[in-house]
């Protein structure tokens, strides 16, 4: 998710990399960094904070006019956004620099081994335990190229690496699995980055790099490798987006991008926290006995990240047997809550800066409740201030209408509640069958996905009805409320939201000819008694929409259109599938009526006031 740039060619390739750096700009990062080969030895400018922060720095060191350098914008997922867990990182005595991104998840285990045989290190993160292991392969007598290549099976996640050396001052190298990584080649010149609208000013002529390559880039050349060492063929194609086409990855809106980037975001989010015995282990959480001793979870967030909580809920209650509560921060800070010292309280956020959730977080401190905090923007303030914090990974969120951060929020929740039946000892919860789940969810959100073109013609054929209801028993009913938020913020079409149940004790009066209902039939178990709701609805001229499972035989003929989406044996999981194509339905539907998609009115990304 960080902003990665190199240049090697006659221009001063320390300005141009800045310059590329500016360009990732609007993907959000805390911290950044260059580093150049010069004169026997690797310079490294770093600094935390804005970009304008590092522009100063360059201005005070005037670093000399180099051919080949290297930058990098963090995002931080491991150490908090400091000067020193800034990148580039050295390795043990300088010899090369690296800059990285996505996460190593066994650097744990590789730093211990590497303190053993004496190194140390200057910063927290997973990133310079790779430098250090691809630096003591290059001295050991490998060329740069070589020493990335061999070093890559001791690395397990998903990440990105670029290297320059003081031996080979004259090339970067670079290699990618899983996080991307595009290569322009110029007219004597050649670059890289982690995203196009780097490299527009500069060329157009591009080659994204596939998945587990190495290669090498010097002024004339650019070579490659696959795992096997055998060539890669280098097949660039020609980009003619214009730039803020570029920076939404191709994609019209933020919006429709960071919906798309779902699979990903939840590799990442599961990265390192599912263990090969089909355990969850979970870093930065409490001590087994707190597990013990909890009695009661309240978990306490606004808006989208409300709705992730009341997915908790479902969760914990059912799987857990662990009553729980879910309150509005705005309504809990001036609740007067009663708290039990034996509960946990749970934050959940995506910016990590809200300030109804800081007000109610501070409220529970200053009641010595154990607080836990899940948020998406490591060292935020929420992300500080509770005890203790796990990173959804989720990566920068643009657009003011939260998708992504929703998934991950939820897929954290999920191993939170393995997590705790582990501590527990709970039998009857099975840990093994749903980390199966687990590790499916990303790739069947992948095929969602696909099924793209379907709901934009359903988004076209209702986008003018005067009023829809989202509707659902269990946690499709959690997955209702945050669909219908999503269509009325960015496509401002009035909602009803709920239990399906619910209906005829009041909203069904609202139904008549024209009005949209778009039912959730993902459980198996309440399938026939969503059915009857939708025949209540139907039996009054209303029109109903099913999102329901590819195995589904019962209650896709009820709908006046269907959805359907890859399910799995975890209801929680199939429940929380069917919310991608929900997003996309309100994206659709925005788009048709002329919204703002990605700057809806009256609203902003970062609720930082009450
Ligand atoms: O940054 P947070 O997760 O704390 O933000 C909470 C809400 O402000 C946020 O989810 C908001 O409701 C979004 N616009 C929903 O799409």
């Amino acid at each position: 998710m960080c902003g990665i740039a190199g240049y090697v060619g006659p221009r001063p390739a320390v300005e141009v990399v800045f310059d590329q750096l500016k360009r990732l700009e609007y993907r959000g990062y805390d911290s950044a960094g260059v580093a150049f080969p010069h004169e026997g030895r690797i310079g490294i400018l770093k600094r935390a904070g804005r970009l304008s922060g590092l522009a100063s720095l360059i201005e005070e060191q005037h670093p000399p006019e180099v051919p080949v350098a290297i930058a990098h914008s963090r995002w931080a997922t491991h150490g908090a956004p400091t000067d020193l867990n800034a990148h580039p990182h050295y390795d043990q005595d300088g010899t090369i620099a690296l800059i990285h991104n996505g996460i190593i998840e066994n650097y744990l285990e590789l730093k211990a081994e590497l303190a053993r045989h004496g190194h140390t290190f200057q910063s927290e993160t997973d990133s310079e335990v790779a430098a250090h292991v691809i630096g003591e392969a290059h001295k050991s007598g490998l060329s740069l190229f070589e020493a990335v290549r061999t070093s890559l099976p001791k690395f397990k996640g998903a990440f990105a690496f670029v290297v320059v050396s003081t031996i080979e001052p004259d090339r970067i190298v670079c290699a990618r699995n899983a996080s991307p990584l595009v290569v322009g080649l110029g007219e004597g010149e050649n670059m890289l980055a982690s995203d196009v609208p780097a490299l527009i000013p500069y060329t157009r002529q591009v080659w994204s790099m596939p998945e587990e390559t190495v290669a090498e880039l010097t002024r004339e050349t650019v070579r490659a490798v696959d795992k096997n060492n055998r060539n890669v063929p280098i097949e660039t194609m020609t980009i003619d987006w214009d730039v803020e086409s570029a920076e939404k990855g191709g994609y019209p809106h933020f919006m429709l991008k960071e919906i798309h980037e779902q699979p990903d975001v939840a590799r990442s989010c599961l990265a390192g926290r599912l263990s090969e015995d089909n355990r969850v282990s979970l870093e930065g959480v409490f001590s087994d006995h707190v597990w013990q001793e909890i009695d009661r979870v309240n978990i306490i967030a606004c808006g989208t990240a409300y709705h992730a909580g009341l997915m908790g809920k479902h969760l914990f209650e059912r799987m857990l047997r662990l009553p729980t509560d879910v309150f509005y921060s705005s309504e809990f800070r001036y609740g007067d809550p009663l708290l039990s010292d034996r509960s946990l309280a749970i934050f959940i956020s995506q910016s990590g800066e809200t300030a109804d959730s800081l007000a109610a977080l501070r409220l529970c401190k200053a009641r010595r409740i154990r607080t836990l905090g899940i948020v998406n923007v490591v060292g935020s303030a929420i992300a500080r201030e509770c005890d203790k914090v796990i990173y959804t990974q989720a990566g920068p969120e643009i657009s003011v209408a939260s998708t992504k951060a929703y998934t991950a929020q939820c897929l954290v929740l999920m191993l939170l509640g393995l997590w705790i039946a582990q501590q527990r000892e709970m039998p009857g919860v099975r840990v093994t069958e749903a980390v199966h789940e687990l590790r499916a969810w990303p790739d069947l959100a992948q095929e969602a996905l696909t099924r793209e073109d379907a709901i934009k013609e359903l988004a076209v054929r209702w986008k003018d009805v005067p009023l829809v209801f989202f509707l659902g028993r269990n946690a499709d009913a959690a997955v209702a409320l945050e669909a219908a938020l999503k269509l009325k913020e960015i496509a401002y079409i009035p909602t009803q939201e709920g239990p399906a149940g619910e209906m005829k004790h009041g909203p069904l009066a609202l139904i008549e000819p024209g009005v949209l209902s778009v039912f959730g039939g993902t459980d198996s178990d309440v399938r026939d008694k969503v059915a009857s709701n939708i025949r209540e609805v139907q039996a009054r001229g209303g029109h109903a929409l099913v999102v329901t499972t590819d195995d589904d035989t019962e209650i896709h003929q009820f709908g006046d259109g269907v959805i359907r989406v890859p399910g799995g044996k975890v209801p929680f999981l199939t429940a929380l599938m069917s919310v991608v194509p929900l997003q996309l339905l309100a994206y659709h539907m925005a788009v048709a009526r002329g919204c703002d998609v990605d700057q809806p009115r009256n609203l902003a990304k970062s609720v930082t006031v009450e």
